[in-house]
């Protein structure tokens, strides 16, 4: 199959997913990638297109080892054209759960073909420097591997004349029992919103800016709790580190991470 574009799905707010993304692509050898790019609502809640590049990549962190509640209902309207699609998941090191099941159950049904798909490790959203759980990933290894994974995507790609000759299956993952009973949004529980620290902040609004759910006031820069993700966005991307983040009951968050974090994880692609 002749492959001469792509077009690039993904949600990112601490761009981990991102960085893989575009060594994929890199990898690919594909100068002509058309973006969309979900982080921001305004995107998000436009209509979604009819996606018609030759392969498309769809991206997202992990959140309570699935896809992010803000970006399914996007996902689940997209429409292919019966383009092959590669799905991409990127999580903390803590679990992946079911996503990659969830892009394939949602793909299949809007006329894509997956042809491969991969799991990621992206520096975790909760990370502090006190309690680091995947830092700085993805590295260089990863990077590497995510750049190869594109290679030898082209190359099956190549050697394939029709999609209806692909036979693909993603391997079954597991919900774990903690992620059955909390409830939905259980971030919200375990971490504060992240407040501002005055005598630091200069007000340059870079946070308003990028908040994935535009929660935060321009003028007072506080964050509506209902609203925010707790993604952390405000606190990785702020150049004047005025903001932080808190766990609650402190004690037992940074434990459960500790002891969920405890093996190094690495990038797992099935093709
Ligand atoms: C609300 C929330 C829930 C998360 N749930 C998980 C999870 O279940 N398993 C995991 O390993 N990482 C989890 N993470 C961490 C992210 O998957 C990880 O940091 C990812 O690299 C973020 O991607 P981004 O940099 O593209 O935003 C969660 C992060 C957030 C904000």
């Amino acid at each position: 199959m002749l492959i001469s574009s792509v077009t690039t799905i993904y949600f990112s707010p601490t761009g981990t997913t991102k960085k893989i993304i575009t060594s994929i692509v890199k990898g690919m050898g594909i100068v002509n990638n058309k973006k969309i790019d979900l982080t921001l609502p305004k995107i998000r809640e436009a209509s979604a297109p009819l996606i018609d590049g030759d392969i498309v990549l769809i991206g997202v962190p992990v959140y309570e080892e699935k896809i992010p509640e803000v970006v399914y209902d996007f996902l689940e309207n997209l429409k292919g054209t019966g383009n092959p699609v590669v799905l991409v998941g990127v999580y903390g090191n803590i679990g992946e759960g079911i996503v990659l099941n969830e892009l394939d159950f949602i793909t299949q049904k809007s006329d894509f073909k997956v042809v491969a798909a991969g799991l990621f490790i992206g520096e975790h959203s909760f990370s502090t420097e006190e309690i680091p759980i995947a830092q700085n990933r993805p590295n260089n290894d990863d990077l590497n591997k995510a750049e190869a994974f594109g290679k030898n995507i082209m190359k099956k790609m190549q050697n394939i004349n029709s999609l209806k000759d692909v036979s693909f299956k993603i391997p079954q993952g597991k919900l774990p029992l903690i992620a059955k009973i909390v409830p939905k949004n259980s971030a919200r529980l375990f971490t504060k919103t992240p407040s501002v620290d005055m005598s630091e902040c200069s007000h340059c609004n870079i946070c308003v800016k990028l908040c994935p759910m535009s929660a935060i006031d321009k003028e007072t820069l506080e964050i509506d709790k209902e609203q925010c993700l707790r993604c952390f966005c405000c606190v990785k991307r702020c150049p004047k580190k005025a903001r932080k983040i808190v766990y609650r009951p402190r004690f037992l968050v940074s434990k459960v991470l500790t002891m969920k974090n405890k093996i190094i994880k690495e990038p797992k692609l099935y093709l």
